[in-house]
């Protein structure tokens, strides 16, 4: 395991880390990080982040032993895809070259900060990450993997024994069971962690730290009149709230699979609330917004400027109020993107392993595309 890899682990044990002063908030005031939160029984080690990347990036967890977490969740792509919407099982290939199989009816969420997330998944319906990394694993639509056959086909690989014993406090294998599987994938994303962006100095009192436009953008961010830091408020840039904003179903493909959690239900369709994601690493993973349908930061400002859902001359009697048309110049528009720019940092990224115990192929390298979608 390299430094910089496990510091955020040891930062996120240690809890509380203060921001300094902001610059000028006219909405909400940036708050403390909040502590990350863990399950009594699986507490973070490293032997369990090792363990955990491994699997995460490990293609036995798929019953066609075709597809890891990464082939989905890449780290080239912010932990997404960089395709609208997500592709599952029967799909070749890594990333935006994903083609076949079975279209989900849902963009791939990115992963940086999801341990700050007090429930997972865009309507909240998973617990916490232990409880969410069942669904890929097991559901028809992804993996499609039986839990029993991943733990025979787990035993049965040499390297995997004293990996999940070490991390697990077991003896000759005892410790591969389906449930420390998704302990250790927990484990592991709780270590994708961005906290030192440009931003962040910035507020610590760098001031030199963002360019003049980034102020700008920044400025404009925590603004009356835009209103972004009410619901994307600093320092995680979410509240962890559910909201409707409108962004709609698209012609032609599955509507959303409209859960009534508590969370999101607020009548369906348009209607439904979905988590404010946070806005750290935003410009590593487009395209945006639960299903995809937003392909660039300039289309996702002119969704707000226009007023959301109801802009597009939606019926959506539960649309937020912070979410209504406000006038934005071309200049100001460049500005808040490149203030999202600063947001960027990935300093604590995983390696990407060479091999893996099953000897199956790992997700290869693949060229980040951000900087020229705009
Ligand atoms: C076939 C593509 C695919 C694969 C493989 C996949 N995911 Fe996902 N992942 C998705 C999609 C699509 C969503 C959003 C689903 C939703 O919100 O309903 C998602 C959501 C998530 C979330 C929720 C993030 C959040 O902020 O709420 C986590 C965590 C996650 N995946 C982890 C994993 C792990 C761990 C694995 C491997 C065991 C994995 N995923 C495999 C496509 C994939
Ligand atoms: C009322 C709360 C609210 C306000 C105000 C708000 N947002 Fe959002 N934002 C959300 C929600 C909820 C989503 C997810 C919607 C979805 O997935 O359909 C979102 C999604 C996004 C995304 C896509 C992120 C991703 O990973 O897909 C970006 C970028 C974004 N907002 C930026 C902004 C900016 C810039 C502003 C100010 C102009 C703003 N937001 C104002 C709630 C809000």
């Amino acid at each position: 395991v390299s430094k910089p890899y496990w510091i955020p682990v040891l930062l996120g044990l240690g809890g509380l880390a203060l921001l300094g002063v902001a610059a000028s908030s006219h909405v909400q005031q940036p708050t403390a990080w909040p502590r990350i939160a863990e399950r009594p029984d699986n507490p973070s080690t490293l032997a369990k982040v090792k363990l955990g990347r491994t699997l995460f990036f490990d293609p036995v967890l798929s019953n066609d032993n075709r597809t890891s977490c990464a082939h989905c969740h890449h780290p080239d792509l912010g932990f997404s895809d960089g395709l609208p919407r997500g592709r599952g099982y029967g799909a070749e290939g890594a990333g935006a070259s994903r083609h076949d199989g079975i279209v989900l009816p849902r963009h791939t969420t990115a992963l940086w900060n999801v341990a700050y997330a007090p429930r997972l998944y865009v309507d909240g319906r998973a617990k916490d990450l232990e409880d969410q990394a069942r669904f890929p694993i097991t559901t028809d639509d992804e993996m499609k993997q039986d839990p029993q056959t991943l733990v025979a086909e787990l035993k049965a690989l040499d390297e995997y024994g004293p990996m999940f014993d070490r991390a697990f406090a077991g003896r000759n294998g005892s410790a591969i069971t389906f449930e420390n599987v998704c302990r250790a994938l927990a484990v592991f994303e709780r270590t994708l962690v961005s906290r030192h962006s440009r931003y962040d100095r910035f507020v610590s009192g760098d001031l030199g730290a963002l360019t003049p436009s980034e102020k700008c953008g920044l400025a404009l961010f925590q603004s009356e009149r835009t209103r972004c830091s009410s619901c994307h408020v600093p320092p995680l840039f979410t509240n962890n709230e559910f909201r409707v904003t409108g962004v709609g179903d698209v012609a032609g493909l599955t509507p959303d699979p409209h859960k009534d959690t508590a969370e999101s239900g607020r009548g369906g369709g348009p209607n439904t609330a979905y988590r404010v994601p946070t806005l750290r690493n935003v410009t590593l993973h487009p395209p945006y917004m639960h299903n995809g349908s937003i392909r660039s930061l300039s289309d996702v400002l002119n969704f707000y400027s226009h007023g959301g859902g109801r802009g597009r001359g939606l019926d959506l009697p539960h649309q937020d109020a912070a979410i209504r048309p406000f006038p934005l110049s071309a200049a100001e528009k460049d500005d808040l993107i490149a203030f999202l720019g600063s947001l960027t940092d990935t300093s604590s990224m995983p390696p990407i392993p060479r091999s893996v115990p099953s000897g199956l192929e790992v997700v290869p390298r693949l060229p980040p595309f951000s900087r020229k979608i705009r």
